[in-house]
């Protein structure tokens, strides 16, 4: 079966993402900068880097290696003509994430935002586990149940739609105890509530 997210446009996917009743790309933009300014990493690796919400954090700073990967190839070529000049050492990748293999210990730092939600979590884990250097560390944002509301929110954006039955949110006990038998360190864990309702959880794990 092929992915869903090559079925979505990237402006309904942006046009989603911002919409007064979402507000996620905003959020997970700030969340980018956070990190990037408590890590201060100098080799990082963003999993499911869209259209490179958030990179615009990254003009301008001296970084070894910045590597984005995503399986939308439409998000990843707008991603390039948008960032490829401004980020120095970027490398954009079009893989899907249960598939691809990395050299290991090479990031101080791989940010995983909502992207759990959508593969295999223990296969990928464990992948990322070996791409952090000693010291590095995940950190993964993920998105919290809700009694009230919808896992996809509802907005004007029908192809959005079809990642309803696919979406599975991550219980971030499990993320924890998976993320530990691994020997993945839970450092700090914030809770990030929108004002549309809906809640997430910013945790990092350091190898
Ligand atoms: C909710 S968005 C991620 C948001 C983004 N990390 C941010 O901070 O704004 C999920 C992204 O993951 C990508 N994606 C979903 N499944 C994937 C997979 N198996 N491999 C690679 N990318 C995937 C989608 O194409 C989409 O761009």
């Amino acid at each position: 079966m092929e992915n869903p997210w090559l079925q979505i446009p990237l402006e309904d996917y942006e046009g989603h993402m911002s919409a007064s009743n979402v507000q996620q790309l905003q959020m997970l933009d700030e969340v980018f900068e956070v990190v990037l300014n408590e890590l201060s990493p100098k080799s990082l690796c963003v999993l499911g880097s869209t259209a490179g919400n958030g990179f615009q954090h990254l003009i301008q700073n001296a970084y070894d290696r910045v590597v984005g990967i995503d399986i939308n190839f439409k998000y990843v070529a707008e991603c390039r003509a948008w960032f490829i000049q401004d980020v120095p050492n970027l490398q954009l990748i079009c893989a899907d994430l249960n598939e691809i293999e990395l050299t290991d210990s090479v990031f101080d730092l791989v940010h995983a935002a909502l992207i759990f939600e959508y593969v295999d979590v223990e296969k990928l884990l464990s992948k990322i586990y070996k791409w952090l250097k000693p010291g590095g560390v995940l950190s993964v944002v993920l998105q919290l149940p809700s009694e009230s509301l919808s896992a996809v929110s509802k907005t004007q954006f029908i192809s959005v739609k079809i990642l309803e039955p696919f979406i599975k949110l991550v219980e971030p006990d499990e993320f924890r105890k998976e993320a530990e038998k691994l020997g993945l360190i839970c450092e700090e864990e914030t809770e990030i509530k929108l004002s549309t309702g809906k809640r997430f959880v910013k945790v990092y794990f350091k190898r």
